[in-house]
């Protein structure tokens, strides 16, 4: 048996972003949990952003963006850049996160993040009352202490990431649990 509920918003897991746009002088950061890989060649990201924030005109403002995938560490500091605005106070100086550079955009990384994408808005969509914003990636920054093999973007070290799970519709963020197996790998005993 299964219940159903019509149309709702609810989707889980998904990683808890914090999108920043700005300059080094004056950025925002928002708490996205809308955010999905979209393209491969080239890669993209996809970010929802709705227009009654601050983030939404400033990201269409500027053309430029970073995602910075949350740790369970600063929780409490991502949790506060989405139940804030921009409109109103600078986030960095509350949450003390530290700016650091993008190397090809004006828009900082946050360093307390351990891995941050810098992006170039390339197209965006007005959905209802959601912007749609599409990001090239152009750089992608990881924490060298959680990485196994410094050459090797995949041989990251997940449980030290340890990235800020966030449950849609139950409202709970969460951790990421063990690894159980090999994709497309596991699936072959069924070949
Ligand atoms: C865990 C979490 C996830 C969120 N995800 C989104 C999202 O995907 N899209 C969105 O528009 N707002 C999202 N929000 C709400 C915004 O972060 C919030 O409206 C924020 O205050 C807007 O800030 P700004 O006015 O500085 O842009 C989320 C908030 C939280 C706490």
């Amino acid at each position: 048996m299964k219940t159903t509920f019509g149309p709702q918003k609810i989707l889980f897991p998904m990683p808890t972003s914090l999108v920043v746009t700005g300059t080094m002088e004056k950025a925002n950061i928002v708490t996205i949990a809308w955010v999905t890989l979209l393209t491969s060649a080239p890669p993209t990201l996809g970010v929802s952003v709705g227009t009654s924030g601050y983030s939404g005109n400033e990201i269409l403002k500027n053309k430029h963006f970073t995602v910075n995938i949350a740790s369970v560490d600063i929780m409490i500091e991502a949790d506060f850049c989405g139940i804030t605005s921009g409109k109103d106070i600078d986030k960095f100086e509350k949450t003390g996160f530290t700016k650091m550079q993008s190397k090809h955009i004006p828009s900082p990384i946050i360093k307390e993040c351990p891995l941050n994408f810098e992006c170039k808005l390339v197209k965006s969509s007005l959905v209802g009352t959601t912007n749609h914003f599409v990001g090239e990636i152009l750089e992608v920054h990881m924490d060298t202490n959680k990485l196994q093999d410094v050459n090797k973007p995949g041989s990251f070290d997940v449980e030290a990431m340890n990235p800020l799970i966030y449950v849609g519709g139950a409202r709970e963020y969460r951790k990421i649990g063990e690894k159980i197996g090999d994709a497309y790998q596991i699936g072959k005993s069924l070949k």
